[in-house]
């Protein structure tokens, strides 16, 4: 079993983060930029502009979620005390077990993930754990959790049927559960890629996901995941009041027009946009994981910088777009066997 490592102590520096932890490595180099060492599935950097893609992810989640970190019936959930307990599944930076336990004083978080980024300053009932969360049995009591929250992780499971059932283990009877996943099948003009013939639509574009998705695939990560979340929480049996939506990013009738990133004069950042930002720090963040699986430095540069052309100064001809699936649901009352 994967050590734990509790790291709720505050420090003085909130811009440092551990390379060690107790003589333990957490970090490597993987063809220029810093990835993780615990969990050889999950390719994506671990460093400041990944901070930063994540960061820009969860305001696009707040614009979704109307200025909230949360959706569906959290505050009923949550209301009862003395106290709560709540479990953010590759937590990042911290952002959401943090801002959690900001709103609700009497709620107790913590943050799991495979690599110590998290803020060092957080509040006294917020804490976080190194781990991976593809463990056979998470590290937790039965019905421990009142409220479970897991976003744009699927790319680190390599078992996402297991992983809810987990969630289902330690989830009390009444908890909720909130799963939010970025769709890895993309849209131009309000159509999906596979509604393209080979050769035409913003290829460069289309390219790009096409080699992450298969890269994904050889990593063991079933890339079909985040519009099945629904489907797969409710072949458990163990969920109930299973509700889900897809947020298509941007908004068709977006102000700002349907494309990804068309930027308006008023100085105010639409969903498009910090989409766009995200996507710009998306791009170059695969190449580690292109290069690990064989493919040649140029060709990884070629198609990211076919993709960088088409979301840069793609033709106004297709308007790039995408999903952000959102699932929750209520632990029922089935016994764990
Ligand atoms: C794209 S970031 C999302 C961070 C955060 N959930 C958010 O939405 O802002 C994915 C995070 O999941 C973590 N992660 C990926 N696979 C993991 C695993 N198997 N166990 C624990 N953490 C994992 C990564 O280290 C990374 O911090």
């Amino acid at each position: 079993m994967l050590q734990r490592i509790c790291m709720s102590k505050p420090h003085e520096d909130d811009d440092d983060d551990y390379e060690s932890i107790e003589g333990r490595d957490f970090f490597r180099q993987m063809h220029g930029r810093r990835t993780n060492l615990l969990n050889p599935t999950y390719l994506l950097p671990a460093d400041d502009d990944e901070i930063q893609r994540s960061n820009l992810m969860h305001r696009l989640i707040r614009f979704i979620f109307s200025g909230r970190i949360y959706v569906g019936p959290t505050k009923e959930v949550l209301q009862f005390g003395p106290y709560r307990q709540a479990l953010d599944l590759g937590t990042g930076r911290g952002e959401w077990a943090v801002e959690l336990c900001e709103e609700f004083s009497w709620v107790f978080t913590t943050g799991v993930d495979i690599v110590p980024i998290q803020f060092l300053e957080v509040p006294e009932r917020c804490r976080f754990e190194i781990w991976d969360i593809n463990m056979r049995d998470m590290p937790y009591a039965d019905g421990c959790f009142d409220m479970i929250h897991a976003r744009a992780v699927l790319t680190g499971i390599r078992d996402y049927p297991h992983f809810i059932r987990q969630i289902g283990r330690i989830l009390r009877p009444g908890g909720l559960v909130l799963l939010i996943e970025p769709g890895l099948m993309q849209y131009a003009n309000n159509k999906p890629e596979d509604a393209y013939m080979f050769g035409s639509g913003p290829r460069g574009w289309f390219t790009l996901w096409e080699t992450y998705r298969s890269c994904l695939s050889m990593l063991g990560v079933d890339v079909t995941v985040p519009q099945r979340l629904k489907e797969l929480l409710e072949g458990t049996g163990l969920f109930e009041d299973i509700q889900d939506f897809k947020a298509t990013i941007p908004e068709p009738s977006e102000e700002s027009g349907t494309n990804l990133g068309a930027f308006i004069d008023k100085g105010v950042l639409t969903v498009g946009q910090l989409q766009w930002m995200a996507y710009d720090l998306l791009l170059p963040a695969l190449k580690p994981m292109f290069m690990s699986l064989g493919m040649l430095e140029a060709r990884a540069d070629r198609i990211i910088k076919d993709a960088q052309t088409d979301l840069y100064y793609g033709n106004s001809d297709f308007k790039l777009a995408s999903h952000m699936h959102i699932v929750h649901a209520r632990r029922n009352e089935t016994d764990w066997y």
